[in-house]
């Protein structure tokens, strides 16, 4: 693997600082490019649901600080151990209900309760194990990010325009990013490179984070709608596409922001090769196919206004599913920091776990 070549990006998402959570908020960019310090377990309940944070591996870590955060606070209020963790286990087991479909969140939290259970320790000792395996995780993102970078730029042919749809990118994780981290290890090595980035309706990722970040990184970017990607596809423009992932089930089903679907359908017409970019702890080894994959319904003002303004007859009948599952069969290849998954993925998911 090439690990000579890495791109230095000076965005950190979210961070563990004393005692209390550091994160970008993401509902104001591109206007503002600005920090919120979270400083209780019930203010990373509403960050996470209302995409102060957002992207999957982003809110497995702000899950994990939120735990912390809870902890911090039960410290004071209950003195048995034992009262301590039951209560404790309660409060992560709450804070993963904050977004159903990015599996990461769970897994995070998950990490979180195995201490609380396993932990000897008195409670202060337990919140200091809490908030140091958070701060494990956060450094272990960005490691995780840089590898998958790496394995996917092997795969990046030269002088390519790299399709992305919403944002996979150091907002996205805490730095680097997954599908915008095989961009940015691309870029390293070849800088003729170039992305074309999805608007992403409803919420604008693509047009309002990635366009943000790749530009704020000097990587060339071009924003297009939606409805743009088979034009661009059929008249050869689009070399590949690499896209992000909420939740991969055993068989390479793959739950991304609404509109992936569409793309890889896309991709498969016009041959062109559609990858996955995801640590492992986006990949769901308890679910056989994305069938089982909860999909968020998010509000219908998502849809009927952009920035605060109406765009449609007022009281039309609206649906808003935030995500849709991508079919294994139309998945080229899934990037993760073990290497590029390939199908069978029953079997080469399974390998990577050792099961
Ligand atoms: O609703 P969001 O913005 O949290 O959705 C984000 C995505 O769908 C990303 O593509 C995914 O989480 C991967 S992030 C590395």
């Amino acid at each position: 693997m090439d690990t000579q070549k890495q791109f230095q990006s000076k965005i950190k998402t979210i961070e563990w600082v004393d005692n209390y959570s550091r994160m970008v908020d993401q509902t104001v960019i591109p206007y503002e490019y600005k920090f919120v310090n979270i400083t209780n377990g019930e203010d990373m309940y509403d960050a996470i649901k209302t995409m102060i944070v957002r992207g999957a591996p982003a809110i497995g870590i702000a899950g994990a600080h939120g735990v912390v955060l809870f902890a911090q606070a039960l410290a004071k209020e209950i003195p048995s151990v034992s009262d301590f963790k039951s209560e404790l286990i309660k409060k992560a087991q709450y804070m993963k209900t904050s977004r159903p479909t990015a599996v990461n969140l769970m897994w995070a939290c998950e990490k979180q309760i195995e201490i609380i259970k396993k932990s000897e320790s008195d409670i202060r000792g337990i919140v200091n194990e809490l908030k140091e395996n958070a701060i494990r995780l956060e450094n272990e993102d960005i490691e995780i990010n840089k590898k998958i970078g790496d394995y996917g730029s092997q795969v990046v042919p030269k002088g390519a325009t790299i399709l992305t749809h919403c944002n996979a990118g150091a907002l996205a994780t805490v730095g680097y990013g997954t599908a915008l981290g095989v961009v940015r290890s691309a870029y390293a090595k070849d800088n003729t490179i170039q992305v074309f980035a999805d608007e992403t309706r409803p919420r604008q990722q693509g047009a309002r984070i990635t366009t943000f970040e790749l530009t704020m990184d000097g990587i060339p970017v071009t924003l297009i709608t939606d409805g743009m990607c088979s034009y661009f596809m059929k008249k050869g423009m689009i070399d590949m596409v690499v896209v992000g992932a909420d939740r991969i089930a055993s068989n390479g089903d793959t739950a991304n922001k609404i509109g992936t679907y569409t793309v890889a359908i896309s991709a498969k017409y016009h041959n062109v090769p559609f990858y996955i970019a995801a640590p492992l702890s986006t990949i769901d080894t308890s679910i056989k196919s994305g069938d089982e994959i909860p999909i968020e319904e998010r509000s219908h003002e998502e849809v009927t206004h952009i920035n605060g303004k109406r765009i449609c007859a007022e009281g039309v009948k609206v649906i808003n599913p935030g995500f849709d599952v991508t079919p294994h069969e139309l998945i080229t290849g899934i990037i993760t920091e073990k290497g590029i998954l390939k199908p069978d993925y029953n079997k080469s998911i399974a390998e990577a776990f050792g099961i």
